[in-house]
């Protein structure tokens, strides 16, 4: 199959069609400064989501109107809050689901990548891959999320773009498919050549031919020649056709199924390259997957109505303490005022005031489609992990909680206020955003952290939102492991070890070790036990 990007891509429709098959449930994953709030401002832009470049981060006096907890994200400049964007292209519903880039913070992005069915890869192109991106990616291969790779910022000096691809290929163990190929780059960057449907495309600038695109009949059309720099066409017919002989062609299902990634070169900043990468998600990328649930696989045309909560964020607005759970729609036809049960608790929830997100506008959501996200406030009842369903007969697996990496005990300045604390903490952890582990032997609470930042988040909602004054000290533990095994022995272990280990908020044992070494040590004498990095959300 050849990826066809541009041609026949349909029209934008006035109104997007209902049903799953319309939706185009994505995410942007990269390393921090590579330029993905750029490239999400002018993907919105294309979408008629929002009118001025610029509102996604908002800065300087915008961003004062938030929240006081987001202080956090005024003071280090970054975007610590996951969002979800909605906009219409070319009669498709795209849902882009933001993750925070900052290195720190991930355990948040991860979830969010479980409400994905698709994924942008945006690279800095005189950086190649970084960790964060490696992380990122690693995240979406679990699941097998199909990635659309974008190279940015080609108007600066870039790395050479085989050398680009390599890195990715080699590093990711990927096959890649340029869909397009750089001319130039730097101050001489002229814009892409479209290796599929053979047409040359400027990037906007001063000259009179600002933004055109010219038509070929293939490389060695004179019209390219007549357009170009004499050197970069010639650098153009030899890259290319290297490009074409050397990479695979593009293949819809291996793209679907994370083994191929088409690459498109370009500038966020300069808004080149951005109509191509979405052309190329509105034709290829997938329509809403089927999602595992504990007994079966959920298909998005099953007539119910059911979803998972991947995300609860509290004091979206200050005056309301109430809590927005971002609900990932699976299937069915979600309608306002539907009723549907909780799988953990067995209560049912009457969904009265659903709330869709427009970049920085929201609205009532009157239906939704799998695909879809819709915010729904509760007073602390949704959790993440939690599968709301028509029928309360799903529970869907795979959004788990990761092994903290760091472990801190909590000082409570003020020891009358211990039961505010103890609340607030369970609050945090179902909110996902810290977890609480309470030593068997007694003491201080111990919180545990995938970043440091999540633990200024911690601190600061704790004071703005629940009148605790609270610091924390390094515990003298480097990591946790959930304990599973048979009964008896799982409490013979809990006996023994009485000083490293901690129930969390669902009184799961947690093994707590000093260091690697001790881990190893003690997965060696209990062999019939397992020491689990991550468990699953119920
Ligand atoms: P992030 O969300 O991935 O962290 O990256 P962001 O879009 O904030 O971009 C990081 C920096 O890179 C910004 O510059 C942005 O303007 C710049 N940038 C993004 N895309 C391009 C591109 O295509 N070409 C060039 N030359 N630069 C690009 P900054 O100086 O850190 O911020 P600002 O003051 O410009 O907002």
């Amino acid at each position: 199959m050849t990826l066809d990007t541009t041609a026949g891509a349909p029209e934008q429709a006035e109104v997007v069609p209902h049903g799953p098959e319309s939706r185009r449930t994505f995410a942007i994953i990269s390393h921090p400064d590579a330029g993905k709030t750029t490239l999400t401002e002018k993907l919105l832009l294309f979408g008629g989501a929002i009118r001025l470049a610029g509102d996604v981060k908002a800065r300087g006096d915008r961003r004062r109107a938030r929240s006081d907890w987001m202080k956090i994200e005024q003071a280090r400049g970054i975007s610590v809050t996951t969002s979800v964007m909605t906009f219409d292209y070319a009669g498709l519903a795209f849902n882009l689901l933001d993750t925070p880039g900052h290195e720190d913070f991930s355990e948040d992005t991860y979830r969010t990548l479980t409400a994905v069915d698709s994924a942008v890869m945006v690279i800095d192109a005189a950086k190649g891959i970084e960790p964060q991106t490696r992380k990122l990616f690693e995240v979406c291969r679990l699941r097998d999320v199909p990635i659309t790779t974008f190279v940015n910022k080609l108007d600066r000096e870039a790395r050479d773009p085989f050398e680009l691809l390599d890195e990715i290929a080699d590093q990711l163990a990927l096959d890649i498919s340029p869909v397009t190929w750089p001319v130039g780059m730097g101050q001489s960057f002229q814009g892409c050549y479209h290796l599929i449907s053979d047409r040359m495309l400027f990037l906007e600038g001063p000259r009179e031919r600002a933004g055109a695109v010219i038509e070929c009949s293939g490389l060695d059309d004179p019209k390219l020649a007549a357009a170009l720099p004499a050197h970069l066409h010639d650098q153009l017919g030899e890259e290319a056709e290297l490009a074409r002989a050397g990479y695979p062609a593009f293949e819809a299902q291996a793209y679907r199924e994370g083994h191929l990634t088409p690459v498109f070169f370009g500038s966020a900043l300069r808004n080149f390259g951005v109509r191509e990468l979405l052309d190329g998600l509105a034709h290829n990328a997938p329509p809403p997957r089927p999602q595992p649930a504990s007994d079966r696989t959920v298909r998005p045309d099953d007539g119910k109505v059911s979803g998972f909560v991947f995300k609860v964020q509290a004091n979206m607005d200050k005056n309301h303490r109430d809590r927005v759970a971002f609900l990932r729609v699976c299937s069915g036809r979600f309608q306002r005022g539907m009723k549907l049960t909780q799988a953990r608790t067995g209560k049912t929830l009457s969904v009265y005031n659903p709330i869709f997100f427009f970049a920085q506008d929201r609205q009532l959501a009157e239906e939704a489609w799998a695909g879809d996200i819709i915010g729904v406030p509760n007073h602390g009842a949704l959790r993440v992990g939690d599968t709301l369903s028509e029928g309360g007969d799903v529970r869907f697996t795979g959004i788990p909680d990761f092994a903290p990496e760091i472990l801190n005990r909590v000082r409570l300045d003020d020891p009358m206020r211990a039961k505010h604390l103890r609340s607030a903490l369970n609050d945090m952890a179902e909110e996902g955003v810290t977890q609480v582990f309470r030593p068997l032997t007694g003491g201080a609470w111990i919180v545990g952290v995938v970043g440091g930042l999540q633990l200024d988040v911690l601190s600061t909602r704790l004071e703005a939102e629940y009148n605790v004054k609270a610091g924390f000290e390094p515990a003298p533990f480097a990591t946790a492991r959930w304990v599973h095994g048979p009964k008896d022995e799982v409490e013979r272990f809990a006996d023994r070890q009485r000083a490293s280990t901690a129930h969390d908020r669902d009184d799961a044992l947690v093994f707590l070790a000093r260091n690697a070494w001790e881990l190893n040590r003690v997965q060696e004498e209990w062999p019939d036990l397992a020491f689990a990095t991550t468990k699953e959300r119920h």
